[in-house]
């Protein structure tokens, strides 16, 4: 038996921060399932494979072996053994994970590959359809947003921190086009499950919304009697 909360929203909505705060506050396992679509993302520009080389691409997602291993501040990613923690936010990857996580049969080889990282663990999973598809029965379900701008302003200012060079006008474009990509899926788009809670973070600093989203699942867990 395992503990679930589920956690979806748009880039930029503060899942990344929030979840792992949460983790290490409540003692769950932390999972960012982004982390898999980019793995084969990066896999994908390894191997020169065209995003209209659909076939291809579903060979990739099959045969990767992706780890993750938990860590303090950044979890550490290996692709086929190799470390690619850093190399799968790059801007390269970023540009086409949308449309490689679009196709649903690498969809459903990262689901399951997801399902599985969290069996028997007490999990805090983050994502776009971890309430709606991938952990349809989450113990606790939360849909995070906040504005398309305040989004951008927080990637540019995350970016700039990590090294990663990109205007904000470039991440505002890029945000745009892959809410716009996120919510026009096949299976598992961007979507507010019925019973998720919204929690709208625009405006709020990282610890008003730690405290805000703390509350929501002390009453849950209150609730559930676990
Ligand atoms: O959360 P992120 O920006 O690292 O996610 C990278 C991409 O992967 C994003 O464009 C949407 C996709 N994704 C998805 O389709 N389903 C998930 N559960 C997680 C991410």
């Amino acid at each position: 038996m395992s503990f679930i909360i589920g956690i979806d929203g748009p880039a930029g909505s503060g899942k990344g921060t929030l979840t792992k705060l949460i983790a290490k506050k409540f003692g769950l396992t932390h999972i960012d399932t982004g982390i898999t679509y980019r793995a084969v993302a990066k896999a994908v520009l390894d191997n020169n494979i065209k995003l209209d080389e659909k076939e291809k691409i579903i060979e990739i997602a099959r045969n990767v072996d992706i780890q993750i291993v938990p860590e303090e501040n950044v979890d550490k990613v290996f692709l086929n053994g190799k470390d690619v923690t850093q190399d799968i936010r790059s801007k390269e990857v970023t540009a086409i994970v949308s449309q490689v996580s679009s196709i649903k049969e690498v969809r459903l080889l990262m689901v399951e590959l997801q399902r599985k990282l969290a069996k028997g663990k007490n999990v805090i999973m983050e994502g776009r359809d971890i309430c709606t598809y991938v952990f349809p029965n989450a113990d606790i379900k939360i849909y995070l947003k906040a504005s398309l701008e305040e989004r951008a302003r927080r990637r540019f200012e995350e970016n700039k921190q990590k090294g990663i060079n990109m205007s904000y006008e470039e991440i505002l474009e890029s945000i745009k086009l892959r809410d716009e990509n996120d919510m026009h899926k096949e299976i598992g788009s961007l979507q507010v499950a019925e019973d998720s809670i919204v929690v709208d973070t625009t405006g709020l600093e990282i610890e008003q919304s730690l405290e805000k989203l703390s509350k929501i699942i002390e009453e849950r867990i209150k609730e559930i009697k676990i």
